[in-house]
Formats: structure tokens, C-alpha cells, sequence
């Protein structure tokens, strides 16, 4: 029960339908809203000099959110060197050190919120309810890792022959590297650092390119929280180029990226050609997730999770759904619904309190999404498209729904608010799942019958890391739903789950002859 009874302890967040709570989050937020901040490579606790660029802020393109200077495929090498030689000290800090730091950051994050949900808005586009559930989250993985290390990474006696003791314990790696997402560059970026540290390695963060700013006052915060400097590099900048330099690295022990599977496949080349230790890879990636319905289920429930599912956070969480499977005895009551909930969805400025949606990160991910867009417009499937208020000046899609045939259409992951409908006939059910598990990823999926033999025949055929039946499949809570597919959607373990932390350690084990 210890190893999942994390819900009670978790960060409790912000209730926005709270006017209260709200009011007072307001007022903290917005001196933040008009602030700058400024990123750059740190390495050993010193900030590099080298040139900066401007951030703009994805749902207002007039507004400068800060400078950030990438690092240099130069820095890359210093950091490992600087990691390489920190480790012995570290992998040697007693546990309880170790997890007080991760502890103090997270009554840190709770003291700074409202800078640090600013920053989410501003830099990431995030909803201000998406920035309390981030910075929650961040915290959430810190105490929980931290108990986890408390727990599991202690030394324990094995039983033996008499005269003999043998025990086992555990040690970090080396060098990790910890390679994160724009869509989580809090939350993500911090659990993916905090369970390396907390394991014992020594850490070289490489964040998402367009989320460096968030990434630098996290790495901030950590140093603030106790963290000794030379334990951590921060190295914003392009992935391809400090990638290729540092996954190479013969010094390097282990990566643990969380992005696209493409990106995933190009790190496992480099680690498998480098020299030295043979590096562990955790990587968790993208999905193509299915929610099913069948004529039981009710109608108006579907559709409000099916919209959460695929509209929250635009569309951009790597759990959010993209193609509703419909039992087509309900399947026009399902569509004209979704229609009539469509038509509700406020998307705007992320800093509004009423909007649902914000934009997408960038103008490379807008074309994209706009591209697939118009095929299937074109080929005449549109459900429904929400508007889109006049006067924006952001990467904004409206969030958009389209009836096709199948999964098998879709080449690749739409990463927004793009939904795909299905209708199925019930004698085909085992087909739809067969269909799901063919596109080889297995992230989320959602079942929504009232009958239970449904729901679990679903559960034995699917080939997903995280079902959810009657509720919407986003979300995963630190600790109560461990996150992590299968497949092309990762290599597990799950974040925020109990063997979490064992792929961050070697297993030592020592006899002794008494
Ligand atoms: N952990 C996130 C979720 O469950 C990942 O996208 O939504």
C-alpha cells in the first residue's frame, strides 16, 4: 500500500471555481505578466557568455518574454567533463540528503507559484488552470520521488547460508542526461531530473528549445533548494547539435528523453555506436490514442470527456485522445453533441480566466496541424470547428473534429486540438482493438460501457500503458496512475510509478564471509 498511497500526500493545487483562491492567485500572478527573464548555459554554477535571442510569447507574438543564449556544442563537452568529476562525491551522498533537496524544491515551487505559472502561460501558452496543474504536478514528482528514494534505494540484508551475509544496494549511474518536452517544461523537466539526482547521478538537462526560460528558473530553484552546483548542468539550445555531441560522450551513462519516437530512435543510435559504458535509455514518447465507445455508455458523458481528452491543453499532451471510436447505433446522438459542445469552446489568450484553450507552441506546429487541417477538409469529413475570436495574435488552431474511417488513415500523431471519429459496428469490436494495437503505439485509451465484460475483454486485448474506462484518459496523477506506454509510445518505466527510480541505479551486491 506504501508503494501507491501517494494520493493523500499530494500537492492539493489551486480550485480557479474558488473565487477566494482565485482572487488571491490573480493578484500574485500578474505583476509576473509584464516581467523578463533570461536563460542561459549553466555549467558548475556559472552562467557562460556567449549571445542571447528573444522569446516571444506564443499567444501574443507582440509581447518579449526574455533572452535566451543557447550553449555550444563546446559546452556540452565541459559539462560532461564537470558532471564526470562531481559523481563520485555525489553517488556517495547518503539518500536522506539527497531526497531533502528534491523536498525543499517543492515547498519552493509552492512558494513561487504564481511566477511560476506566469512563465507557463507566457512562454508555453498554457491556460492558467494547465499552469496550476503543472506546477502541481512538478511538486508532486519531487515528494514523490524523494519517498520513493527513502524507500526503495535503501541496503538491504538477502538471505543466505548461515556464515554468510550478502546484501544489496544500489548506486547512480554516472552521467544522465535528461532531455525534455516544451508540453510539460516544468513538470516534465523537473521529475525526469529529480528521480536522476535522487538516484544518485549526476545530471546534464537539456530542455525542450522553446521552453528554456521555465527550465532555467526551475534549475534556479534547485540550486536554491541546496543542490550542490557542480551536481547539475543546464544547457539550453538544439537538440541536434548538443544531442550529438553529449550522447556520443563515452562518459556518458544513461538518457532519459521524453519527445517524439523519431527523436527517441535517432538518441538509441548514437548511445548504441558511442564507446564506453553501454547507456540506458528511458524514453517515453508519443501515442495515437483511442477512446471507445459502445451503445451503453452515455452519450453526454462521452462527449464531455471525450472533449477534455482531446482539447485540454490544445490538444498537446502526449495521453490526449485522437480518434473516438463510436458504436454507430449512438453515433449521430454522440456527433450531434460533440457538435453543440464544439460550438462552446472558448479558445484565446492564455492568461484569461475563461479561456479553455490557448494557442499550439509554435508557428512550425501550427503549419502542420493547418496542413493536415485542410486534407481532411478538402476531403469533405468535417464534423465541427470551434471559432476562433477575431483579433488574435498567436499560433492558435481552432479545435476541429472529422469522421474517418479508421485509425489506419492517420500517418502520424496530430499534436493538437484535432479529433478523429469512427463510427463501428459492435460484431467488430475486436477488430477496432485489433486496428488500435496494429498502429504499434501504446500510450492511453479510454472505454466508456456500462458493461463490465466489456470494458475488460477491452483491457486484455488493448496494448496500452494507461487505460481509463467512463472518465477522460489525461492527466495521470504522480504516484496514483503511474504514466508510460509501450511499443512505439516509449520504453517505460512509468513516471510518477514505483520502479521509477530502479532504471536510474545500478544494483550492487556485496557477500561477506562472517
Ligand atoms: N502525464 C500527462 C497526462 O497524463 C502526459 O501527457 O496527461
Amino acid at each position: 500500500a506504501a508503494l501507491f498511497g501517494a494520493s493523500r500526500q499530494n500537492s492539493r493545487g489551486i480550485n480557479m471555481n474558488i473565487q477566494q483562491e482565485w482572487l488571491q492567485l490573480e493578484q500574485a500572478i500578474r505583476p509576473h505578466l509584464s516581467r523578463q527573464w533570461r536563460a542561459a548555459p549553466l555549467i558548475g554554477g556559472q552562467r557562460q557568455a556567449g549571445s542571447a535571442h528573444e522569446v516571444r510569447c506564443p499567444y501574443e507574438l507582440s509581447q518579449v518574454v526574455g533572452q535566451v543564449q543557447w550553449a555550444e556544442p563546446a559546452e556540452a563537452a565541459q559539462a560532461m567533463e564537470a558532471l564526470t568529476r562531481a559523481f563520485p562525491r555525489w553517488s556517495s551522498t547518503p539518500v536522506e540528503e539527497r531526497a531533502a533537496i528534491l523536498e525543499r524544491l517543492a515547498d519552493l515551487m509552492e512558494a513561487n507559484r504564481a511566477e511560476l505559472m506566469a512563465l507557463c502561460t507566457l512562454e508555453a501558452g498554457k491556460t492558467l488552470q494547465d499552469g496550476i496543474d503543472e506546477v502541481r504536478e512538478a511538486v508532486d514528482f519531487c515528494r514523490y520521488y524523494a519517498r520513493q528514494a527513502r524507500e526503495r534505494l535503501q541496503r538491504s540484508e538477502l538471505k543466505g547460508p548461515t556464515g554468510e551475509r550478502n546484501e544489496l544496494f544500489y548506486e547512480g549511474r554516472g552521467v544522465f542526461a535528461c532531455i525534455s518536452p516544451w508540453n510539460f517544461p516544468l513538470a516534465i523537466f523537473l521529475g525526469q531530473i529529480a528521480a536522476a539526482l535522487v538516484a544518485g547521478n549526476t545530471v546534464l538537462a537539456k530542455p525542450a528549445e522553446q521552453t528554456s526560460l521555465i527550465a532555467m528558473r526551475a534549475t534556479e530553484l534547485l540550486l536554491e533548494a541546496g543542490l550542490p552546483a557542480d551536481v547539475l548542468a543546464l544547457l539550453p539550445g538544439s537538440g541536434a547539435e548538443l544531442g550529438s555531441v553529449f550522447c556520443r560522450d563515452a562518459r556518458l551513462a544513461g538518457v532519459c528523453f521524453t519527445g517524439s519516437t523519431e527523436t527517441a530512435r535517432l538518441i538509441n543510435r548514437q548511445l548504441a555506436e558511442k564507446d564506453g559504458s553501454i547507456a540506458a535509455l528511458i524514453a517515453e514518447t508519443g501515442g495515437q490514442n483511442a477512446m471507445i465507445v459502445d451503445s451503453t455508455a452515455l452519450p453526454e458523458q462521452v462527449v464531455k470527456d471525450a472533449l477534455l481528452s482531446a482539447f485540454a491543453s490544445a490538444g498537446q499532451r502526449c495521453s490526449a485522445l485522437r480518434v473516438l471510436y463510436v458504436q454507430a447505433d449512438i453515433a449521430e446522438r454522440v456527433i450531434e453533441l460533440l457538435r453543440g459542445a464544439m460550438a462552446e469552446l472558448r479558445v484565446g489568450p492564455s492568461d484569461r480566466r475563461v479561456s479553455d484553450l490557448g494557442p499550439v507552441i509554435d508557428a512550425e506546429a501550427r503549419a502542420g496541424l493547418l496542413a493536415h487541417i485542410g486534407r481532411l477538409k478538402g476531403e469533405g469529413r468535417l464534423i465541427a470547428e470551434a471559432r476562433l475570436p477575431a483579433g488574435l495574435n498567436g499560433h492558435f488552431v481552432a479545435p476541429v473534429a472529422f469522421e474517418i474511417d479508421g485509425i489506419h488513415e492517420l500517418e502520424k500523431e496530430n499534436f493538437g486540438p484535432v479529433l478523429h471519429v469512427v463510427r463501428y459496428e459492435a460484431r467488430d469490436l475486436e477488430q477496432v482493438v485489433a486496428a488500435i494495437n496494429a498502429t504499434g503505439y501504446g500510450l492511453t485509451m479510454g472505454v466508456h460501457s456500462r458493461n463490465e465484460e466489456t470494458a475488460r475483454r477491452i483491457e486484455q486485448l488493448a496494448r496500452v500503458g494507461n487505460l481509463y474506462v467512463n472518465r477522460n484518459q489525461i492527466g495521470a496523477v504522480v504516484g496514483v496512475q503511474p504514466f508510460g506506454g509501450h511499443g512505439l509510445s516509449g520504453t517505460g518505466p512509468k513516471a510518477g510509478g514505483p520502479n521509477y527510480l530502479l532504471r536510474f541505479v545500478s544494483e550492487r551486491t556485496t557477500s561477506v564471509n562472517t
